[in-house]
């Protein structure tokens, strides 16, 4: 890594070891970097030159699988994604996600959010049990039908709108943007016929009237997503079926 234009910058790593008898802490790491190195290419150089301890999660490297996610200066980001040099600071505070519990330093459970996902049934639901089990042919849809959520299928489950939402952070319970703008997805589905087993799903005391719009969920998306529009137009759509 290094070269004439190398610099340094101090990560501030928020290290917790659920073996150990030591409370959560804080410790510091120098780094060399050039343009275009990554929060993630950071923590791989502590781990492989500073401490192997140290706990993260990553796999593709490109965006696409959305395991790297962590706060850098409070802020949710991929790590993959995400350059030091954008900060344009000589420090930078790295975390675990907030608003899920934490594993080990830098890895939180995605339990809570899978689980809150899975209990909005995200797959087509059909009336049709007999042509589902043999099906004769497609359930056909039309291009402007799947403009209608195609967004929403982009997710990939980071966990960085869950980290951003308000409501999650004051409300455990909460569905959360992520299980809703999926609810929203399927809903919408012109092949799905399961609304109606959703419903009462998003419009309890935890579902999408808990939800005041602050936006920070779009606003973090690394996705380019808008579960907030999500989370809005299921309020519509229950209102109208009201
Ligand atoms: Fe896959 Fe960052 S490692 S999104």
């Amino acid at each position: 890594m290094a070269n004439e234009s190398t610099k340094q910058v101090t990560f501030k790593i928020y290290r917790y070891d659920p073996e150990g008898n030591r409370p959560p802490y804080f410790q510091e790491f120098t780094i060399p970097y050039i343009r275009g190195t990554t929060v993630l290419d950071g923590l791989i150089y502590v781990q492989e030159n500073l401490d192997s301890t140290l706990a993260f999660r990553r796999s593709c490297r490109m965006a696409i699988c959305g395991t790297c996610a962590v706060l850098v200066n409070k802020y949710p980001h991929l790590a993959c994604h995400t350059q030091i040099e954008e900060f344009n600071s000589d420090k930078l505070t790295v975390e675990p996600l907030a608003n899920l519990p934490v594993i080990k330093d830098l890895v939180t459970s995605l339990d809570p959010m899978f689980e809150k996902h899975r209990s909005i049934k995200p797959y087509i639901i059909r009336g049709d049990r007999k042509e589902m089990d043999n099906p004769t042919a497609e359930y056909l849809q039309k291009p402007e039908e799947l403009d209608e959520f195609m967004q929403f299928t982009d997710c990939v489950g980071c966990g960085i709108c869950v980290a951003a939402c308000p409501t999650s952070a004051s409300d455990k319970l909460f569905l959360g943007p992520q299980a809703i703008a999926q609810c929203y997805r399927y809903c919408k589905d012109t092949r799905d016929e399961g609304e109606k087993d959703r419903i009462s799903l998003v419009s309890n005391g935890h579902g999408v009237w808990q939800c005041h719009l602050s936006g920070a969920c779009s606003e973090a998306c690394p996705k380019g997503l808008d579960p907030a529009l999500a989370i809005q137009l299921l309020k519509r759509r229950l209102v109208s079926r009201a």
